[in-house]
């Protein structure tokens, strides 16, 4: 037969929103079935067993920049998929030092399943897929974070509730026939977003308006902080720029906005960067007075990827009731491992039939 085709995921770009969708239905069942947390009592341990589609198989964490969320998501979501990630950070292979990515790749590929990358600029990891015999996703590089908004989804999705009574009154018929209605529970969103034109920000950029929501970015206005052009054509070819209004004004961004997002100001890498930016972003911050000042709707959420540091938002805020940034963290285990059982797995997730 002929070959398959490898399935890579760079950036939630690469996926069509019935294909988002499922991964995110997905990581909802695994999640029911794993976490200890939910059904404690409810099921016996031999009905808890999720897909073991890992089972036999090693996925390589190729890791060059520092992880918490993302790494320990990786290692123990394919433990309870069946099988095993090597964490192999920057010191201990010879990848970068003594052995081009072609090489590298090519021999890891012939041990382990899948590989799951944390990369510098982007293009490392576009070379990554182009001799890459197993798929390979992206765990972060200079433009992409897609694994971020797979939590992020997944985590308004359950909070769809705290949403609902206030857009219910300005739903109209043309932001319901845009929502997909595999997701019905949770409305189109106003998303705010403050700060760096990040990783973060590009997948919400490709993502969030294909499901209806509307975003309302700001940045200061220097070039280093707009969006990178080969991210703005992607957002462009999906058709997402309609729904994106891009502005300066933190105050603006806010205006109406049911869930507010921040991300670091200062990104792994760019540390020297650090006085410049914290000049640059004042009057960024995420509080509670620059929400109300901007015209946040009053049940207004909050969003970050973490690691947080107090920059870009306040301790009212990050540690206060409209902050969701905990569960959002611990939903990175339960996307992270779906998108490893669909494609490293099954080498599926290209396709809309429903997991199994
Ligand atoms: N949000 C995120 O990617 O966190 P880590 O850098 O800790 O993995
Ligand atoms: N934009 C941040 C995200 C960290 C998860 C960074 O690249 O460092």
């Amino acid at each position: 037969p002929p070959l398959r085709p490898v399935p890579h995921l760079l950036t939630l770009a690469d996926l069509t929103a019935p294909q988002i969708n499922r991964i995110v239905r997905h990581s909802l069942a695994l999640k029911k079935t794993c976490d200890p947390w939910l059904q404690p009592q409810v099921l016996p341990p031999r009905l808890r067993l999720p897909s073991q589609s890992l089972f036999n198989k090693s996925i390589a964490m190729l890791f060059t920049k520092r992880s918490t969320r993302t790494r320990l998501s990786a290692e123990t979501a394919s433990e309870l998929l069946g099988g095993r990630a090597l964490f192999l950070g920057k010191d201990d292979i010879q990848l970068g030092v003594n052995e081009n990515i072609r090489d590298s790749i090519r021999v890891i590929g012939g041990m382990c399943q899948g590989i799951f990358a944390r990369v510098g600029e982007h293009s490392e990891i576009e070379e990554m897929v182009k001799y890459s015999p197993v798929p390979v996703l992206n765990a972060l590089s200079s433009l992409w974070h897609p694994t971020q908004i797979l939590a992020d989804l997944l985590t308004l999705h359950e909070n769809a509730a705290l949403f609902r009574p206030l857009i219910a009154v300005e739903d109209d018929s043309e932001s319901k026939r845009k929502y997909p209605k595999h997701l019905p529970d949770l409305p189109p969103l106003t998303i705010a977003y403050l700060g760096d034109s990040t990783n973060v920000l590009h997948d919400m950029l490709v993502t969030y308006p294909r499901f209806g929501h509307t975003l309302q970015v700001a940045t200061p206005p220097a070039q280093q902080y707009q969006c990178p052009e080969p991210v703005w054509n992607r957002v462009k070819e999906l058709g997402c720029d309609t729904n994106i209004k891009w502005t300066a004004d933190p105050r603006e961004a806010v205006h109406n906005a049911d869930v507010v997002v921040t991300d670091t100001w200062i990104s792994m890498g760019q540390e020297a960067e650090k006085a410049q930016r914290l000049k640059d972003f004042q009057g960024y911050q995420v509080t509670e007075a620059l929400c109300s000042e901007g015209g946040a709707k009053p049940h207004w959420k909050f969003l970050h990827c973490l690691p947080r540091k107090p920059d870009e938002v306040d301790d009212e805020v990050f540690y206060g009731p409209r902050s969701l940034v905990f569960p959002e963290a611990d939903n990175r285990k339960w996307t992270i491992m779906a998108a490893f059982d669909l494609l490293f797995g099954k080498w599926d997730i290209a396709s809309d039939r429903p997991p199994h």
